[in-house]
């Protein structure tokens, strides 16, 4: 009947939510999922991968422009090296198998972190991910990886203090702009919005500079279980949020 929607016709992904234009994750829970279930903590990393791939497409879907994931922190040396050599082929596979897609749907993918402790074949693999994706125009996958805000912000810190004693910059020259440029996120927004799954509350060294506006989302389920009705939900707390900028907020005037 004209002027009623067709009973199949669905409603747009997040019509009548705010979407973020950049998420940040920090995936955390993976080894708690596996040990619920009396698997091994790998399991839950492997689990953990299926995770990011939906989330991912539900990105796309809802029309999210960045997306950065924390999977490998500058602290998660201290783990079993097993572990830690089973997270770095996990990165290895998951570029494997997924690149074609990731190509297909349009998503440019960004490495950041410290690419000097990483192994010669793995920076290769991060290069050519960079750069047979630098055209795509849709999402952008930001993975941070072998990454620490704080070792990123002394890096910024002495970048520019070389650009000084070399006399190309005065230390009056250097502003929030200067700083943010040499950091590894130069070019990207900032995120409006950090979720961190398992129930921790805390940033763990991820986007500390980055996240000084960020809405902070805690949920509850482990990295493995979060799916496109969490990442709803996860919009809908976002929608309600009154972001003031340090401002008073259009609800105040
Ligand atoms: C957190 O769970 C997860 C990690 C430290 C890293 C693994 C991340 C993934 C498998 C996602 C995708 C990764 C890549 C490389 C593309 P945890 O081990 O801290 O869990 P726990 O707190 O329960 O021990």
């Amino acid at each position: 009947m004209a002027g009623e929607p067709a009973a199949n016709v669905r409603a747009e992904p997040g019509a009548g939510l705010k979407i973020p234009r950049h998420v940040g994750v920090i995936m955390d829970g993976n080894g708690r999922w596996a040990k619920m279930r009396g698997k091994r903590r790998t399991e839950g990393h492997v689990e953990g991968v299926k995770s990011l791939r939906g989330l991912v497409e539900h990105c796309i879907n809802y029309g999210v422009g960045y997306l950065t994931v924390f999977s490998f922190s500058s602290e998660n040396w201290s783990r079993p090296p097993d572990e830690v050599s089973f997270i770095f082929n996990l990165l290895r596979r998951f570029v494997a198998s997924d690149l074609q897609r990731l190509i297909r749907n349009n998503v440019k993918v960004r490495i950041i972190g410290d690419r000097a402790g990483l192994d010669r074949s793995l920076v290769r693999l991060i290069d050519d991910v960079e750069d047979k994706t630098s055209a795509n125009t849709g999402l952008t996958l930001v993975v941070a990886f072998n990454y620490g805000s704080k070792a990123e912000i002394v890096s910024a810190a002495r970048h520019l203090a070389r650009e000084v004693a070399a006399g190309r910059l005065a230390p009056d020259d250097i502003d929030e702009t200067r700083l943010g440029d040499a950091l590894y996120t130069a070019g990207l927004p900032d995120p409006d919005v950090i979720i961190r799954t398992s129930g921790e509350q805390r940033l763990s060294n991820f986007l500390l500079w980055q996240a000084a506006y960020a809405e902070f989302v805690f949920v509850d389920e482990h990295w493995p279980d979060f799916d496109e009705d969490s990442f709803v939900r996860v919009l809908e707390v976002y929608s309600q949020r009154d972001r003031r900028f340090g401002g008073i907020g259009a609800t105040a005037i």
